[in-house]
């Protein structure tokens, strides 16, 4: 079994990142800047953002996080969104998911300037995704194929299963991986809570990436011999050995599957600082798009 280190993977990304700044300043051309909305407190989404904005800080990306309660009304995020897409200084910018209740996400998301829609989540992003015509890969769907890439797994031809058909990482990484692109190629099965004989399924998958948020949920035996397997999840769950209380947990049960994979994701430490290495990269894209 081989990690699929996506710390030190991202860490090489952030390192070329990092030079392209340097040989921009030493140009005189300016530096990207990404801001970030954070709604709320909570947890996994404030250590998230904080994540971004260090990285930003790593690389010499410029910055700008702006918090608001979690009652704030959906007209004031929409008028933070449209001041963002006037803004000249700002080349991309989040709206961290999820947000609360009260407001509605995908009013939220097609606001949002697609030239600046760094996390890809806009619908002329998603569409030119599919088409395989330029545009904003989502991040986390962009990191895995990026580790996958980037570790030389061979992806033509070969069985993937995804489990969990969410808008941000499920549906496009299924579609990413069945484009006719490298790494890509797959056949894909895409699946989710409706689909009968998951076990089975799984276990014919030479490639298995879960992202459905329920930890352990992936045993050793929905696992082939040999198979590549990547976990999304991060779930926080109490650990009492901890200061904090709590630890993250994937939704791979890592101590049994990893003795029959090939390669296998940790968690933490696979997929989640892949994800942020691609909103880097989408940032640095976003700027030169505009030929700054
Ligand atoms: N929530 C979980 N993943 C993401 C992400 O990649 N971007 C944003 N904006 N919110 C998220």
């Amino acid at each position: 079994m081989q990690l699929l280190d996506g710390k030190a993977t991202s860490e090489s990304i952030k390192k070329e990142l990092a030079q392209a700044v340097k040989n921009r300043k030493e140009q005189g051309k300016k530096i990207p800047h990404l801001a970030a909305i954070l709604v709320g407190t909570d947890g996994g989404s404030m250590t998230y953002v904080n994540a971004k904005v260090k990285a930003c800080d790593q690389i010499g990306f410029e910055s700008t996080l702006i918090r608001y309660d979690d009652s704030v009304p959906e007209e004031i995020l929409l008028a933070k969104v449209q001041s963002l897409n006037e803004d000249k200084s700002i080349d991309g910018f989040i709206v961290q998911l999820p947000l609360p209740g009260h407001i509605d996400e995908m009013k939220i998301t097609q606001a949002i300037d697609p030239l600046k829609d760094v996390d890809g989540f806009h619908p002329v992003n998603l569409g030119n995704m599919v088409l395989n015509l330029p545009g904003f890969l989502p991040a986390t769907p962009a990191g895995i194929v990026e580790l996958i890439k980037r570790n030389g797994i061979e992806t033509e031809g070969k069985n993937c299963v995804v489990i969990g058909r969410s808008n941000i990482v499920g549906m496009p990484l299924s579609i990413m991986l069945a484009r006719n692109t490298n790494p890509g190629n797959c056949t894909v099965t895409l699946t989710h809570s409706r689909t009968k004989n998951l076990e089975e399924i799984c276990s014919n998958a030479d490639i298995l990436i879960s992202a459905i948020g329920r930890p352990g949920f992936v045993k050793a035996d929905m696992v082939k011999e040999g198979a590549v397997v990547i976990d999304v999840g991060t779930t926080r769950v109490s650990d009492t050995s901890r200061a904090r209380g709590w630890r993250l947990r994937g939704d791979v049960d890592f101590e049994n599957v990893s003795k029959k994979a090939s390669f296998i994701t940790p968690v933490p430490g696979g997929v989640g600082p892949m994800t942020i290495a691609s909103l880097m990269i989408n940032t640095l894209r976003a700027m030169e798009l505009k030929g700054k």
